[in-house]
């Protein structure tokens, strides 16, 4: 039995692919009622409600687990009380779902990733990570502003990412999860096949949309405020324009194979992403 924790957007795909394949799993949620817990009990998931912050509750999910799917918002005391289970339920593998995570990085989210990571390898469990580039549905959190304005902003300037469909990086997850033989201590850097700058972006949804969407570049400070103002709370915010000042100096222009060299099939193009999410868009 394979547990993932969360059913955020590559912990709920991973889970159905594994259903998919018929691989017994159980997902650890905090609210069994919300729609991608229903979706993945009526494909034979089980649902293990508890919360990342309650220890016992996670020991409890952990019961008859071989291998844990990791991905979750990534803080440190409730990533490392996962890990602290794992290690003492004998667990066989662990994938990571993480990012580039160097530990002085300014971005408090990525030294987190580095205190789990750490954290991780002195457990000893056989692990994966999964450092992935940006994955391509943060675009999704765009899409009030697209639908009322035509046109979006962000401090990441004429930088371009090597952003990654999340489906993907569940692809891998449940990929490495079922065959983790060969995987241990293991690194991939995951991303789609291309770099992708925001003018691509509104380029890519001009087409799809039949208008115009443009780009507006923001400073720093404008961004993370207009994300405050769309109700984004202030640390995340600030994280997230750090991160795309960082892309405007090209932090995440970064291509690799990784994706088709697990999967035997390529990456999704963003172009792709946009069309299987046009309803969002619309
Ligand atoms: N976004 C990116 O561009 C990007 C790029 C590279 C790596 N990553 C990494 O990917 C990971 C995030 O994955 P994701 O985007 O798939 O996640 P996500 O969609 O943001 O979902 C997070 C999930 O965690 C659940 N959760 C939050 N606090 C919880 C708690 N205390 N107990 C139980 N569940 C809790 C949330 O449940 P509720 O619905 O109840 O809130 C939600 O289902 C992070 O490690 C991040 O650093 C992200």
């Amino acid at each position: 039995m394979i547990l993932v924790t969360t059913a955020g957007k590559v912990g709920s795909e991973t889970a159905r692919l594994l259903r998919e394949r018929d691989v017994p799993v159980r997902v650890l949620v905090r609210d069994p009622a919300k729609a991608a817990a229903r979706a993945l009990a009526a494909a034979g998931a089980e649902i293990a409600t508890g919360d990342l912050d309650l220890p016992a509750s996670i020991d409890e999910a952990m019961s008859g687990i071989s291998g844990v799917v990791l991905v979750s918002p990534a803080v440190p005391a409730q990533e490392l009380s996962v890990v602290a289970s794992a290690a003492k339920a004998g667990v066989g593998h662990v994938v990571k779902a993480t990012s580039k995570a160097p530990a002085d990085s300014p971005i408090a989210r990525r030294r987190w990733q580095a205190e789990i990571e750490a954290g991780l390898a002195d457990s000893g469990i056989p692990h994966t990570l999964l450092r992935s580039n940006a994955y391509m549905q943060n675009v999704l959190a765009l899409a009030p502003a697209i639908a009322a304005t035509s046109s979006f902003g962000s401090s990441a300037g004429q930088g371009r990412s090597g952003l990654v469909d999340a489906r993907d990086v569940a692809a891998v997850a449940a990929e490495i999860i079922t065959s983790p033989a060969a995987q241990a201590e293991r690194t991939y850097w995951l991303t789609g096949p291309e770099l992708v700058s925001n003018y691509d972006v509104a380029a890519v949804l001009s087409k799809l949309l039949g208008r115009t969407v443009s780009y507006r570049e923001l400073t720093f400070a404008e961004n993370k405020d207009e994300m405050i103002r769309a109700g984004i709370p202030e640390q995340i915010a600030e994280m997230n324009a750090q991160a795309f000042s960082l892309t405007a100096d090209g932090d995440a222009e970064w291509v690799t194979q990784h994706v088709p060299s697990l999967l035997g099939r390529p990456a999704r193009s963003f172009e792709q992403f946009a069309v299987d999410y046009a309803a969002t868009f619309s």
